[in-house]
């Protein structure tokens, strides 16, 4: 999901930090220092891109890059990035455990390295002033130990990205000093052990696509701190637990899209005036969308796609909606909703299949510069977007398959960000532009649409169904 706000985390600080402090290190690194960075480096089997040059044997260590030096030149972080939209931008290897020998170290900053293999790095247990620990984005695989709950001086913890299985260890319940916790994207079953719930200095926990199972538990009501909690994408079931209202009204991500839930979208949910970002999508959820969410005045993004809701839907009493996804469920809304044609920074619109009978010619929304994402799919939608494809410059799908949209192709605009266009099943008519050339996806079968077919990579189903459209993948044209 895409979101404006920029979350200043404790990373990004300690970073300008440690920049600022690497400039007044003068005098030579301590020798454990030197010797545990040099023996990390010796772990590094391949590092295609040079991020570990300057890491040269007999020069200060704290001048390296990405080493944070204090307290009479000891080695207090380690920050080392991979580049993620650099196919170079990687490290493979393991973490070695001599990196215990940098006795001082009180961030561990592993970022996006991509290629770091290995079990969960023991030598954590050996460092007294460990806060920080984001090892994200690599490939470490096994269990995470029982004992983790050992590392009591952690404020951050992320493992967020590698290939963790097996339980989260209960006893996580003793990282008292926890505002962090990241977990996601790993193999992580079991349930949530219920000692989460006395972690009361959280403030971002995520836990997303994993395979945790069982019910969301009913642990939150201490949790008054936390701003973004991130639960999709896992095996989770039964219904929405209650304690999670005390997280009102700081809480601003919360995400439960892609389990297995049950039951209604409680009531509560209304109360979350700080809600950013609402996700709920494929689960099983039933009933009607609450009349409280006209209270959710700071909505940006509300998800509640693929689920088994029904009519009628509240009016939102929100300025500017930037995602809103409702397709497929059992809405019947029979048009898009002026809180959202008035929204002046919509992206992304996905109503498939919520009952909608208007004419699409008649719809002018507020703002159409921003949008990246239509998706109207599965509804009595007459008219033509020949406007709205007009007035959008930075679109990039465009869905409305199984409608009754009834213009001439050849006067659509085709943005060259477009790449996905459906419109089968339509009473489109005219010629296909060449433009379509250039999309990743298309498909205008079932419409009467006439003319050679322009050269494209498309298979003959994206065709079928028009009333002459000729040439390859279909017949060849009639001389
Ligand atoms: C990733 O690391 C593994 C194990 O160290 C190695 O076999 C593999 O070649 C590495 N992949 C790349 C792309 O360097
Ligand atoms: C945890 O919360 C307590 C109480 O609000 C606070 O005094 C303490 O500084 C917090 N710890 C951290 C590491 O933020
Ligand atoms: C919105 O919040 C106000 C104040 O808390 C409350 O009085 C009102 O009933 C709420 N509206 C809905 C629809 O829940
Ligand atoms: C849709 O609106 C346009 C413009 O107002 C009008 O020309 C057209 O006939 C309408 N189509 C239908 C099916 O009502
Ligand atoms: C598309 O927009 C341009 C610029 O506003 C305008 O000149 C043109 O007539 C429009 N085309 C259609 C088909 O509406
Ligand atoms: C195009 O849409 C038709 C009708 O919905 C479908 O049967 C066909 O598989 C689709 N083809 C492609 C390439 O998407």
């Amino acid at each position: 999901m895409k979101n404006r706000h920029f979350l200043f985390s404790d990373t990004l600080l300690f970073l300008v930090l440690s920049l600022c402090i690497l400039r007044e290190a003068s005098a030579a690194c301590h020798v454990d220092d030197e010797a545990g960075l040099l023996a990390f480096k010796s772990g590094i089997t391949y590092d295609p891109s040079g991020i570990l040059n300057s890491w040269k044997q007999g020069t200060d260590c704290c001048s390296w890059s990405g080493i944070t030096c204090l307290n009479n030149n000891r080695v207090t972080a380690i920050s080392v990035y991979g580049q993620p939209d650099k196919s170079n931008g990687y490290l493979s290897g393991t973490i070695s455990p001599s990196l215990v020998k940098i006795q001082h170290l009180d961030g561990i900053y592993l970022q996006n390295l991509r290629n770091i293999t290995g079990k969960f790095p023991d030598l954590l247990f050996g460092l007294p002033e460990l806060k920080y620990v984001y090892i994200e984005n690599n490939k470490l695989s096994g269990q995470i130990p029982e004992n983790l709950g050992k590392l009591k001086k952690l404020e951050a913890l992320s493992f967020a990205g590698n290939q963790f299985s097996g339980p989260i260890p209960s006893s996580i319940s003793e990282l008292t000093q926890l505002s962090q916790l990241k977990l996601g994207n790993n193999l992580l079953s079991g349930t949530v052990p219920a000692g989460v719930g006395q972690l009361k200095n959280l403030t971002f926990l995520s836990l997303e696509f994993n395979r945790l199972s069982g019910r969301i538990p009913d642990i939150w009501s201490a949790l008054t701190d936390l701003r973004i909690l991130r639960l999709s994408h896992n095996k989770f079931s039964g219904n929405i637990p209650s304690s999670i209202s005390s997280l009102a009204p700081k809480l601003g991500y919360l995400e439960l899209g892609h389990n297995g839930l049950t039951g209604q979208i409680p009531d509560f949910l209304g109360r979350f005036q700080s809600l950013d970002t609402l996700d709920l999508s494929g689960n099983k959820l039933t009933g009607v969308v609450p009349k409280t969410f006209a209270n959710l005045t700071k909505i940006f993004n509300l998800d509640l796609s693929y689920n088994c809701l029904v009519d009628p839907f509240p009016v939102m009493n929100v300025k500017g909606i930037e995602s809103l996804h409702l397709s497929n469920n059992k809405f019947h809304l029979n048009t898009i909703p002026a809180w959202v044609t008035s929204s002046p920074i919509i992206f992304s619109l996905k109503l498939a299949n919520c009952g909608i009978k208007m004419n699409l010619s008649q719809w002018r929304p507020k703002e159409t510069y921003f949008y990246d994402y239509i998706d109207l799919s599965g509804n009595e939608i007459s008219g033509s977007p020949v406007w709205l494809l007009n007035s959008t410059d930075y679109l990039v799908g465009f869905w409305a398959a199984r409608n009754k949209l009834k213009f001439d192709m050849g006067k659509l605009r085709i943005v060259s960000t477009l790449k996905h266009l459906d419109l089968s099943k339509n009473l489109v008519y005219g010629k296909l532009p060449g433009a379509v050339s250039g999309l990743d996806s298309l498909n205008v079968s079932y419409n009467h649409l006439c003319g050679k077919i322009p050269a494209a990579k498309f298979p003959a189903s994206a065709y079928v169904g028009n009333d002459c459209l000729c040439g390859p993948p279909l017949a060849p044209c009639k001389a």
